[in-house]
């Protein structure tokens, strides 16, 4: 088998995958006598027929099957050498895998945008979930980065603080509390809620504010989405905690309005967090470092609106 080339194996793989010399063809842009002429070469040196010929179908025989299998494991280790070499070279190319918060897909998606034009060659992987899928995630090593508001204190991670995210309390434009200020946040207690899911960051917030004041508010409607929550807000289902995030440009549309009650906005913060001790790729530690400094002028640029 020494003497059969990459270029054979290869020309092999692809005619097995097809069933067929002349897609196998195609998909390799070299003529169909060039791929027989191929693989009569590694027949004879394997010294077996690969394919057997039935009616029009080309089926693989025992040995082909064999070698099939010793190719893909050849062409998996020569994609994985490759992308050690990307590494070394500090070239930015390959996979980068990030789980999210869902308050945090109101931003994360653009930055994306501009650090894959920034960077061509990098591909993205992005999951959108909440607060305990993403710990659930970091447990078991999925992702090479996470964005979330809390980073947990059972798992043992590097973190590093992004953006302000405010927690607020949302309702229609037509609420009875909308106009008032400085609202005691016992009178709460009086309103029909819409809360999170079990699970979510968000709602483990809200809950904390309100052990903290010992208030029990009415739960009316648990929903999983944040546009979920703010369409049964305009629909006069209750009110309810959001990001401020998820509130811009369709507030205003929705009808939506935020209330002045004691103790909002919850002040949080999200946060970028590897596994402790994770060798972060080239693509990782460039989009950690890139994100780190957007977030900052986005901040920045915030503070300048706010005054
Ligand atoms: P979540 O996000 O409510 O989707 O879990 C909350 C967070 O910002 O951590």
């Amino acid at each position: 088998m020494i003497q059969a080339t990459l270029h054979q194996l290869r020309v092999f793989q692809t005619v097995a995958s097809h069933g067929s010399f002349t897609k196998a063809a195609e998909e390799l842009f070299i003529t169909q006598p060039t791929v027989s002429n191929q693989m009569k070469q590694l027949t004879q040196t394997v010294g077996m027929p690969l394919f057997e010929q039935i009616g029009k179908q080309l089926y693989l025989t025992d040995i082909g099957r064999e070698l099939l299998a010793s190719c893909q494991e050849i062409f998996e280790q020569l994609d994985r050498f490759e992308m050690i070499v990307a590494d070394i070279k500090g070239t930015k190319q390959g996979k980068l895998r990030l789980a999210v918060v869902t308050t945090a897909k109101y931003f994360v998606p653009r930055i994306l945008g501009y650090f894959c034009q920034k960077y061509p060659k990098v591909d993205v992987a992005l999951e959108v979930t909440n607060h305990q899928n993403i710990t659930r995630r970091m447990l078991e090593n999925q992702d090479d980065l996470y964005i979330l508001s809390q980073p947990p204190e059972d798992i043992p991670v590097c973190s590093e603080a992004l953006m302000n995210n405010p927690l607020v309390l949302v309702a229609n434009k037509n609420h009875p509390l909308a106009q008032k200020k400085n609202i005691p946040i016992k009178r709460l207690t009086d309103e029909a809620f819409i809360l999170r899911e079990q699970g979510s960051g968000t709602r483990q917030a809200v809950q904390q504010l309100f052990a903290k004041h010992k208030i029990s508010v009415k739960v009316r409607l648990e929903l999983n989405s944040n546009e979920a929550i703010k369409q049964a807000i305009a629909g006069s289902l209750g009110i309810s905690v959001l990001s401020e995030h998820t509130l811009y440009r369709e507030s205003s549309e929705l009808e939506l309005t935020t209330l002045d009650v004691q103790g909002f906005p919850i002040q949080r913060q999200w946060y970028v967090c590897y596994l402790d001790g994770k060798q972060l790729s080239v693509i990782a530690q460039a989009f950690l470092e890139y994100i780190q400094e957007y977030t900052q002028k986005m901040d920045i640029a915030s503070h300048l609106v706010s005054q």
